[in-house]
């Protein structure tokens, strides 16, 4: 069974996901609310960390966390010991697809192949809910992967924290969704700083 998907994001007022400070404190101790299995991120989410990355403690897997599963059908994150040893995930998972470039053979990086040139999220998260037991996938994109989510239909829960700032341009949280969702309010809540977070389930 599919597991419920949600879309957890740090937004600007005209819903830009990047380039405005992010009250990060609050962003991921509201990221624990879900208690997901699978922390499902976005290549370009991934590459945008990996200077800080280098630089980063490494204690180690940790044992409750979740699992990290990252689409990267180009094969184009390099940093997968880290980020297994970086103590937020219990252990990392590559979703790539047929196309993908070759892995060095030494490579132990646990891989899950879905798709032909790039990665069937669809059937991705059916085997995440099937083989890796995931009943709560959390996605972490400035926007991109959460569009292509949301055109698949692939969205149960939509939770925005928005900051009181206008950016004007940037990656915008729908990336290039283009459809029309209906969305039932499930928690307004107003934080100091007039940082509001907005949660709402799909119909
Ligand atoms: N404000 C926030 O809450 C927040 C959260 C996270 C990140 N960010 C920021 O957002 C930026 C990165 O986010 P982003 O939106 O540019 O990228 P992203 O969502 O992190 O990455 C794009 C992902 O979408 C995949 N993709 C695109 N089209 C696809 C398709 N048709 N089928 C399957 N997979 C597809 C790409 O896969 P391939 O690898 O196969 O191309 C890639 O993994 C960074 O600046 C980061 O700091 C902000």
């Amino acid at each position: 069974m599919r597991p419920h998907v949600v879309g957890h994001l740090a937004v600007s007022v005209d819903g830009v996901t990047a380039g405005f400070d992010v009250d990060l404190a609050r962003f991921y101790a509201m990221a624990t609310l879900w208690q997901e299995d699978v922390t499902l991120v976005g290549a370009d989410t991934i590459l945008a960390q990996e200077a800080a990355l280098r630089s980063a403690p490494l204690p180690g897997p940790r044992e409750a966390g979740p699992l990290l599963a990252v689409v990267d059908s180009r094969r184009r994150v390099r940093e997968w010991d880290r980020l297994r040893d970086v103590g937020h995930w219990s252990d990392v998972l590559a979703l790539y697809a047929d196309q993908t470039p070759a892995r060095p053979p030494d490579s132990r990086t646990r891989e899950l192949i879905t798709g032909y040139d790039r990665v069937d999220l669809d059937d991705a998260l059916q085997q995440l809910g099937k083989s890796y037991d995931a009943r709560v996938v959390r996605v972490d994109t400035g926007g991109t992967l959460l569009g292509v989510l949301l055109e698949l239909g692939l969205v149960d829960e939509l939770s925005l924290l928005v900051h009181p700032v206008v950016v004007g341009s940037g990656p915008r949280w729908q990336g290039g969704f283009t459809g029309r969702l209906d969305l039932g309010l499930a928690n307004v809540e107003v934080f100091e700083g007039g940082v509001v977070w907005l949660r709402y389930c799909t119909l």
